[in-house]
Formats: C-alpha cells, sequence, structure tokens
C-alpha cells in the first residue's frame, strides 16, 4: 500500500485544520528564538532550477536549526546538467534524503514527481504557485492584524504565481480579496473559476481596487523564466506601487512583496521603504514558515 505523504504543494489541497497549524507553529518558532529541535537527524534536499535568495536560504537555515541537515542539487554540479531526467533523479535522492524542496517552471513536473517520490516534496514556487510565500505572508498579516477577517486586501500588478497562491489561500480564510492587472495579465480562469469564491473581485482599474485596502500586495512585473518587452512593461505603468496610489485607499494601508523588488517599477523607494511596509518582517518570517512547513510534512507537528 503506498505510504501517505504530507507533501506541501498547493494551498487549496491542504486542510484548513492544518494550514493553521503551520502557521500557529511559525508563530511559536518566532517566539521560542527557533527552538524547536527535531529529536533524530533528518535530511532536506534543496532542488532549485530557478534562482532563489530568500526560499533557498531560509530552508537551509531553517532545517539546520532545527537540528536537520541540508544537501543541495543544482544543474551545474550533477549529472542534471549532463541530462539525467530529474524524475530519474527523484527516485534517487528520495532514497537518500527525508524530504526534497522543489523549485521549478512547470507545476504539473511538480506533481509528477510528488508521486515518484518516497519522501515529502515542498512546492518552492513554480510558475503557477509560490504556497510557501502565502503562509509567511499571512503569518505577518496575524502579527499586524491578528485575525485576516474582514481584511481588504488588494492585490495589484501581475496576475502571477504569488497571486494565484493567494486566491488559493482565499479558500480557507475570510479576507477580501480585489486584483488588479493590466488586460492579459490577470490570475487564469482556470485558477479563478476552481475556487468559485464569491471574496474574488476582478478590476480594471487599480484605484479602484485599492479602494478601502487594509493591505496592497505586489510583486515584480517579469516573474523568472517570463519574456517581456517594452510594450507590455508601458502596460504596467499605472499599476505602480506608489504614494498618489496609496492615497487613494481612504485608509491607513500596509505594504507586502514576496522581494526582490525592482525600485521604480512596481513599486517606488518611499512606499517599500515606508513606514507601512512590512516587507522585511515578512522576508524574516519566511524562516518560521518554513520550518513550520519542514515539521508539519515530516509528521512532527
Ligand atoms: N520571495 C522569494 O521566494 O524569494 P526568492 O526567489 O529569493 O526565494
Ligand atoms: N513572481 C516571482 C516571484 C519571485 C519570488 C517569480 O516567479 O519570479
Amino acid at each position: 500500500m503506498k505510504k501517505s505523504f504530507r507533501h506541501f504543494l498547493n494551498l487549496h489541497e491542504i486542510s484548513k485544520k492544518d494550514i493553521d497549524l503551520i502557521l500557529k507553529y511559525s508563530h511559536r518558532l518566532k517566539k521560542n528564538n527557533k527552538t524547536k529541535q527535531l529529536k533524530e537527524k533528518k535530511i532536506l534536499a534543496i532542488i532549485f532550477e530557478k534562482p532563489s535568495t530568500r526560499t533557498k536560504i531560509s530552508f537551509d537555515v531553517g532545517m539546520k536549526l532545527l537540528n536537520g541537515d541540508v544537501v543541495t542539487l543544482d544543474h551545474s554540479d550533477s549529472q542534471l546538467g549532463r541530462g539525467e531526467s530529474l524524475e530519474d533523479t527523484m527516485k534517487v535522492l528520495s532514497s537518500y534524503v527525508d524530504i526534497i524542496a522543489y523549485r521549478g517552471s512547470d507545476e504539473s513536473k511538480l506533481y509528477k514527481l510528488s508521486e515518484i517520490s518516497t519522501v515529502p516534496i515542498i512546492n518552492g514556487l513554480t510558475d503557477i504557485s509560490h504556497p510557501c510565500q502565502i503562509i509567511a505572508d499571512i503569518m505577518t498579516l496575524q502579527e499586524k492584524f491578528r485575525s485576516l477577517n474582514n481584511l481588504n486586501l488588494s492585490w495589484i500588478g501581475d496576475g502571477n504565481n504569488v497571486c494565484n497562491s493567494w486566491i488559493h489561500a482565499s479558500k480557507h480564510f475570510d479576507f477580501n480579496l480585489k486584483i488588479s492587472c493590466p488586460p492579459g495579465n490577470f490570475p487564469e480562469n482556470k485558477i479563478l473559476k476552481s475556487l468559485n469564491s464569491g471574496k474574488v473581485e476582478l478590476f480594471k482599474n487599480p484605484a479602484e481596487a485599492a479602494l478601502d485596502a487594509d493591505v496592497i500586495i505586489t510583486d515584480t512585473w517579469v516573474s523568472m523564466g517570463m519574456k517581456s518587452n517594452p510594450k507590455r512593461l508601458k502596460n504596467f505603468e499605472k499599476f505602480q506601487i506608489n504614494k498618489d496610489l496609496l492615497e487613494k485607499t481612504g485608509r491607513t494601508t500596509y505594504f507586502l512583496h514576496c522581494l526582490p523588488a525592482h525600485r521604480g517599477c512596481e513599486v517606488t523607494d518611499e512606499i517599500i521603504d515606508g513606514e507601512n511596509s512590512l516587507v522585511w518582517a515578512e522576508a524574516e518570517n519566511r524562516l518560521y514558515a518554513h520550518q513550520s512547513i519542514l515539521l508539519w510534512c515530516l509528521k512532527k507537528i
């Protein structure tokens, strides 16, 4: 019989009870100054096919602080670079390690790997989703607001992988999510429809989406692996998060960005460095969120 794994693939497929548990432990780990320890050593393999600073380092540091260890595999120094398939690599690796964090482009490949693997797989980002990020983001908003109930969140910019994972999260939390993107850059209908959540609304005009926002969230206009051009970028100009837009919310509005930020494009310095920017706490919280995700996948919480 196939063993049941706690893969961390996408938020809408994980129960609310488990998401709450992961969040509760994220806060606890932060308060306890990172001290939860694994009784027996566990090894995390990090396989990232795309660049990363925060996700890779926080998983690495987080696992080591839990008394685990980490191996990192990349294309240039492994047989992946000479054409060995990721599927074959995964079969072998999952006999050596206890858990794998994977970052790649193709979401279907992530799901295929989760079927092949004999250990839990964590989605470290695909072109379609970035669920680890949203755990840290929700943690950050819980620190600021306690509860996300009735909070007005506005996603303004590209309807990308991070935005998709916010839509997935809307299945579990009672926030309102307004999304405003240039034409052709909204999240795919498939994602919007699959959740059938009345809490997600789409706006052509960013100022309308910003009205009454407690939190404005954005991300790069050009995600990793995406081809862009000056004409496309021109369409994004009025979606910049700047002082003018923040003045239109009519209330105190906080700012989130998963980073890396492209200052002067999707956000201005005065907003990202401003007193209502939560981005540095958000980035720090990746560490505790990832430790908690590791513990959950390993069935230690
Ligand atoms: N936000 C985020 O995932 O950043 P990295 O690409 O640096 O991991
Ligand atoms: N949407 C961005 C997120 C980076 C963490 C990207 O995929 O490049």
